[in-house]
């Protein structure tokens, strides 16, 4: 950071009296120095105090005790929750975003002014309102902010001082007398922050439009940057009314949650804006809120009186790209709105696809923000996965609008019931939009095995936490997790099978009635939940079976002898020898329920709610067999006697049509986890695989594909693999052809939804294996694009083909699709090539990759973790990544770590195929280096990713030779 960017206190002084343009620029520069300067630790914090000071603050106590070398203290704004003392009525917030850098410095900047108005709950002579990296100021007499009693016969005290406290992110108000308890006060500030690239509060994306960059101000708050907006009670319970107003230039849009109430023309310092008004908003939480400038185009309709408008760049609204999510938001919403009983709360739903945007999407309440490639659809570009996405993404958000708007958790420690809940309704919304693709089916490969893998680690976690371990905002942010997401969704999607879908209903309907506008935690679901069970016959208790599901972390395998009719549980762990340090009020034990088959038929569901029972219709002598866990309703692994297990391999082989899709599926996931435990053989794991010859529905390839990734991350660094991929090849040319006949030579689409998804998987695996068709194929296809620049791969084999060709190909082929990612119009298409760019084989190529992650204009920052967990992937890219991210680490955390859910993943993807002692003692190393710079919300998986190297280091030593064997002897058969 050069000298330059430092204001001497007497410059800052002389600058207040210069015009309000050049000092906001002179702040924001401020500001983003102070930020530069906390992350370093490379100047005191007295620096800090002084740059402060020059922008007008009247006390700086705050600033000065602030910082991590202070002791702690017990004052209230050492504290990361709210004090009980106020609560917010309402807000009149004026906001102007400016889409134009200062032209000397090239910051971008917005200004703006609240006033708040609050009710005084309990004496108090303290304020504190949340606000992070804004900067107040007053021209007139230098005061931060100004108090007024609203009962014009009572006066508030006066203000004694007010300091920003950095740490817990407040601006903190000291009075000189008290507040009284049932008053009504108004605090109004004026500020400026910076409108950074950082995809966290109010933000700016960019985007290039006929040679032209454009700049669009959005925002996204969840879950704590409302605070780095305008300073407010940033807490969910905390919520209050939006008067919002926003000043933009007249050749723009302005949005925000409420419908637009009025718009006229402004001067302010001689130049003609547009002040847009916007009708109050409900009573709803800060993380919210949105507030999006654009000249974005869109397009509208409208359902039963609510209008329904989808934005975008205007160049992919005239292409069409939002027409399907038009036509499926209202179906959808009409399909919740039945669901929960409850009319759409809101007139408007607005969504809205940005350029750059951090996670996937932002269910912002009236107004929803997605990543383009959540949103925006092309038939010519999109595959059919895409076209799910969209699907489900849309289903999730609108979910929200009800589940987590209308009815909000009270604190952040709840998360799991808002996420996890939206992320099993989501099946449903979008089963109902596209019924044909039998969706539902889905959650099982995409939420419940998924999550099994994370949750059989003993550094996993329970579903609940409780409130007072969730207080930093990395700690907030640190449980968007699969946990949250995914298991929630798997232990709600039991519930609401063993309760019945109706009653399910039922209660959810009554308790978004009673708690509307309002906060609850999840104990109140429960109760909604239980008083619809006793309206009926069943003596289910909904606390007391799914306290064991939500307060202890893991789940359990069931094992079923069935020659002796006994059942019994265990805490599934991955690596059996890893030792349980957290205790559990349940011990770990579960009450299940076990649908289940016999020899074919379906039985009566029965509760395991003992470690261990005997259950005499288990019993399964002759050709009888059993199976358990019937479509995976049930968030558990089962484990049978060998005899029950050869019966369903045998099944497998002779009338697979016998087992239920999902359940085939299952029984892959469950033998190779098991043997991954120790419970069973590995080669009982690989004799599945066996009869995929025959297979040609998805879910089950798919599952194998998933569990056959861990044996690539192991074994293709070794001998084992070329007898691997002999095998592999054998197993998949079948299916290979199969697809070869019914696409008619690839000229085809397959009809059906997951036969499209299987098609890929044929295509995926006869390349990875090597199969020379497969290969010429994909190559043959990139070589005709190439020449002819017509691109004529089906979207749907487009990520697969792509990658196939890069990887057999050179620097040609790598310069070829880099040049078509930069100048890619829709992003489905960019994110494509952005896979396929780290499938080379080229380790000079993937380096310079590398490099250009961390380079914005080429690779945007929402894009730039998951491309190097793409390059990671890569058995040659692997070191490279891991070498890549050690020596950047701090840069990478600085730089993305604002407003970012992703560095769990980074960790993960980077360290995934671990399982050397040398590997992990660079782990270990690793935690070390950085332990003064952090891994925020990447934390936990660091500590995972110790567990799961050492888990495969001792898998690997036992199972190195008897894989090598089996693999050998199947490929020579
Ligand atoms: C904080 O307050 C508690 C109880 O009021 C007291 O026991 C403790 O010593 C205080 N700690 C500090 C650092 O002042
Ligand atoms: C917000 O604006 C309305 C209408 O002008 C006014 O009645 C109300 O007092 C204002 N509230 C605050 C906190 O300034
Ligand atoms: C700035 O100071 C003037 C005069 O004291 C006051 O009227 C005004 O409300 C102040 N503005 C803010 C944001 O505190």
């Amino acid at each position: 950071m050069g000298k330059g960017f430092f204001i001497s206190k007497a410059v800052g002084v002389v600058l207040i009296i210069v015009g309000a343009g050049a000092l906001a620029t002179i702040i924001a520069l401020s500001v983003v120095y102070s930020q530069e300067k906390a992350k370093n630790n490379e100047v005191s914090p007295t620096h800090a105090t002084t740059t402060t000071t020059s922008t007008g603050t009247t006390g700086t106590t705050g600033t000065t005790t602030g910082g991590p070398t202070t002791p702690p203290s017990n004052e209230t704004w050492d504290k990361y929750r709210l004090p009980t003392t106020l609560k917010p009525d309402h807000y009149n917030l004026t906001l102007r975003p400016h889409l134009k850098p200062d032209p000397t410095t090239q910051i971008y900047h917005f200004t703006g002014s609240s006033s708040v108005e609050f009710i005084c709950e309990s004496e108090t002579d303290l304020i504190l309102i949340h606000s992070n990296k804004l900067i107040y100021y007053n021209q007139t007499n230098g005061q931060m902010a100004s108090l007024k009693a609203v009962d014009p016969g009572h006066n508030a005290p006066s203000i004694k001082s007010t300091f920003l406290k950095t740490e817990t992110q407040y601006l903190v108000i000291q009075l000189d007398g008290n507040l009284m308890a049932g008053q009504r006060y108004q605090l109004h500030t004026e500020f400026i922050g910076e409108l950074a690239d950082d995809l966290g509060g109010f933000y700016r994306s960019e985007y290039k439009e006929n040679g032209e960059t454009k700049v669009v101000a959005t925002t996204q708050m969840q879950p704590t940057d409302a605070r780095k907006a305008f300073p407010c009670f940033d807490e969910p319970a905390m919520k209050a009314v939006f008067y919002i107003t926003l000043i933009h230039d007249i050749n723009t849009t302005a949005l925000s949650n409420g419908e637009q109430a009025s718009q006229e023309n402004i001067v302010i310092d001689g130049e003609t804006l547009l002040k847009t008004v916007f009708k109050p908003t409900e009573r709803m939480s800060t993380y919210l809120l949105a507030f999006i400038v654009s000249d974005f185009g869109y397009i509208q309709n409208s359902v039963d009186g609510v209008l329904v408008r989808i934005f975008a760049r205007k160049s992919a609204i005239d292409a069409g790209q939002g027409q399907y999510a038009l036509n499926k938001t209202g179906p959808i919403l009409k399909f919740f709105e039945q669901y929960y009983n409850s009319s759409y709360p809101l007139p408007k739903s607005d969504q809205i696809a940005l350029p750059d945007f951090n996670a996937g999407a932002m269910e912002n309440w009236g107004l929803i923000t997605y990543r383009e490639t959540a949103l925006l659809y092309d038939e010519e570009y999109s595959s059919n996965s895409n076209k799910e996405r969209i699907a489900t993404i849309i289903a999730h958000e609108l979910a929200h609008m009800w589940f987590g708007n209308l009815v909000t958790l009270r604190w952040w420690n709840d998360l799991w019931l808002n996420e996890g809940f939206a992320s099993y309704v989501e099946y449903l919304g979008a089963d109902n939009a596209e019924p044909e693709w039998k969706l539902k089916d889905l959650i099982v490969l995409n939420d419940v095995h998924r999550v099994f893998a994370i949750d059989a680690l003993t550094s996993s976690h329970p579903l609940s936490s409780r409130e007072e371990d969730i207080q930093r905002p990395e700690q907030i942010s640190e449980l968007f997790d699969a946990i949250s997401y995914s298991k929630g969704a798997s232990v709600l999607r039991m519930l609401s099978d063993f309760l019945t879908e109706e009653v399910f209903q039922h209660g959810l309907q009554t308790y978004l009635k009673t708690f509307q506008f309002q906060n609850a935690v999840y104990t109140d679901l429960w109760h909604h939940l239980q008083m619809a069970v006793d309206l009926t016959e069943s003596k289910l208790n909904v606390s007391k079976i799914m306290n064991t599901w939500v307060l202890q972390m893991g789940y359990p395998v069931v094992t079923i002898n069935t020659a002796t009719g006994v059942v019994s549980q265990k805490h599934f762990l991955l690596d059996p020898d890893s030792e349980v340090t957290v205790k559990s009020e349940f011990n770990y034990e579960w009450i299940v329920p076990i649908k289940w088959m016999k020899t074919g038929a379906v039985q009566n569901q029965l509760w395991l709610e003992a470690k261990s029972v005997t259950i005499e219709e288990m019993k399964a002598s002759g050709d009888a067999w059993v199976l358990a866990n019937h479509l995976v309703a049930g968030y558990y692994r089962v484990n049978y006697d060998d005899g029950n297990w050869n019966k369903l391999l045998n099944i497998l082989n002779t009338n697979r049509l016998l087992i239920p899709e999902i359940n085939r599926a299952q029984l892959i996931d469950d033998a190779f986890n098991l043997a991954r435990a120790k419970i069973v053989r590995t080669e009982l794991a690989l004799e599945t695989t066996k009869y995929l010859r025959m297979e040609t529905d998805f879910m089950p390839w798919e599952s194998a594909l998933d569990n056959l990734d861990f044996f690539y991350l192991m074994f293709d660094r070794s001998e084992v693999y070329g007898y691997m991929q002999d095998y592999l090849r054998n197993q998949v040319t079948p299916l290979f052809n199969y697809y070869k006949t019914i696409t008619e030579n690839w000229s085809k689409v397959p009809t059906g939804h997951l036969d499209q998804y299987n098609q890929v998987n044929a295509i995926t695996l006869a390349c990875k294996t090597g199969h020379p068709e497969c290969i010429t194929l994909a190559t043959t296809w990139f070589k005709d694009w190439m020449t002819t620049e017509q691109n004529k791969i089906h979207p749907n084999l487009r990520s697969t083909v792509y990658c196939n060709a890069i990887a057999a190909g050179g620097a040609d082929e790598w310069e070829f699709a880099w040049k078509k990612f930069q100048n890619a119009t829709i992003a489905i298409e960019a994110d494509k090539l952005r896979y396929a760019l780290s499938c080379t084989k080229q380790p000079w190529l993937l380096n310079r990759y590398l490099e250009y992650t961390l380079e914005p204009k080429l690779v945007r920052k929402q894009d730039a973790t998951s491309t190097i967990v793409y390059i990671a992937g890569n058995v040659v890219g692997q070191p490279l990544a891991w070498d890549f991210v050690r020596a950047r680490w701090e840069y990478i955390f600085n730089q993305y770590g604002g407003g970012s859910f992703s560095f769990s993943n980074l960790i993960n993807g980077v360290t995934k195929r671990f399982s050397t002692e040398f590997e992990l003692q660079q782990l270990e190393q690793f935690k070390k280096d950085n332990a003064d710079v952090g891994f925020g919300s990447g934390t936990l998986a660091l500590d995972q990713s110790m567990e799961r190297t050492r888990s495969n280091i001792k898998w690997l030593a036992e199972n190195q030779e008897n894989v090598l064997t089996w693999f050998k002897t199947e490929a020579e058969r």
